[in-house]
């Protein structure tokens, strides 16, 4: 059985604190866009499409919240709250591009009522949420195309059901393979250990044969010959296919190509940000030295340590042998493959 990441009961949004898997199942209730924004920068909830969708949900609890009496202060009053909510977390384009798509919702066609606003805000979140379920299955049914019979495959971080409304993007592409799939190395993913944790408890509960690795090991089990494919997903792909993923993913992707293993990236096409030329121009989140320096909040160095924290690295788009969305699997050329899946004119 897989929980859902985040679910709705009456007018709260209840969120599976991912902090504490896997050893313990619990929810927590926002009722406010301040909730939904500490559960975001605290990673209670994480992963690029589950961070969008808790983004959305943000918005509906602001909408909410507001006294406004006339659409246009509520409108105003959920720009304030979107732009408070797109300071959470700077690199998963998810995020901005379902505040967007809230924004939008909030203006609509023409006039409405406060009440009609609001209606049309649950209604969007609710949509970007269910429409996550049916790009995970794409993304799953289409990736499945290029693992053989008996793969071995390494997966980095967390890109399952936790991390999106649906199976996963990297993870429902193995989820989807199950059967065709002989084991998957899962890194642990330091520093918050979102394989370890995360991704190991997730394939355990699918019944998916795992072994769990240090990030270190991984060139080591190439050398070995026992890696046939590398997937991992990603938090923002510029125009040119350079995709930012959890810190550590571009390592891999060095090490994938001088050992001649594939390195596919799966993602959802509003991961793709088109304003952006290149993989320099990502935001790259820089999270708290605490995360490195600790274990669990035990100190695993020596205080005061000096540490450098970034969340993200990019992959540069020669590395990648193929990008799986929704849409279709994109290859090389990418500028162009991808112009091609957003839509000719580069838009979404
Ligand atoms: O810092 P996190 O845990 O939010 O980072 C998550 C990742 O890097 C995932 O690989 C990415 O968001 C894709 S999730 C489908």
């Amino acid at each position: 059985m897989r929980y859902d990441t985040l679910r709705i009961a009456g007018d709260r949004v209840e969120i599976l604190d991912q902090r504490l898997l896997p050893g313990k199942v619990s929810f927590v209730k926002c009722r406010s866009s301040e909730d939904i924004f500490d559960a975001i920068v605290k990673m209670k909830i994480r992963g690029a499409p589950a961070i969008g969708i808790a983004g959305a949900f943000g918005v509906y609890l602001g909408a909410l919240q507001s006294s406004a009496r006339e659409a246009e202060t509520l409108r105003r009053d959920i720009g304030k709250v979107s732009a408070r909510l797109a300071s959470s977390r700077p690199t998963a384009r998810n995020l901005f591009w379902a505040l967007e798509r809230m924004e939008k919702a909030a203006y609509g066609e023409g006039d409405a009522s406060v009440e009609k606003i609001r209606i049309r805000l649950r209604r969007e979140a609710e949509r970007i949420l269910d429409e996550d379920k049916t790009i995970c299955r794409k993304i799953g049914s289409k990736g499945r195309q290029v693992i053989k019979k008996g793969f071995t495959v390494l997966t980095h971080c967390n890109a399952g059901s936790l991390a999106t409304g649906g199976s996963g993007t990297a993870l429902g592409v193995i989820t989807a393979s199950k059967g065709k799939i002989s084991r998957v190395y899962v890194d642990e993913t330091r520093p918050l250990l979102q394989g370890a944790r995360l991704t190991a408890w997730e394939l355990k509960r699918e019944g998916i044969p795992a072994v769990l690795i240090c990030d270190g090991a991984a060139a080591h089990f190439m050398s070995l010959g026992r890696i046939d494919a590398v997937i991992v997903g990603a938090d923002r792909i510029a125009r040119n296919g350079d995709t930012a993923n959890k810190i550590g993913t571009y390592a891999l992707a060095v090490s994938a190509r001088y050992h001649k293993v594939p390195f596919y990236v799966a993602a959802p096409v509003s991961t793709f940000d088109a304003g952006i030329p290149g993989g320099k121009d990502i935001p790259i989140e820089q999270r708290h030295g605490d995360e490195v320096r600790k274990i669990s909040g035990k100190l695993i160095t020596v205080r005061g340590a000096r540490v450098e924290n970034p969340a993200f690295d990019v992959t540069p788009a020669r590395l990648i042998t193929a990008i799986i969305t929704e849409k279709g699997i994109v290859r090389a050329p990418y500028t162009k493959s991808i112009k091609r899946i957003l839509g000719g004119d580069g838009g979404i």
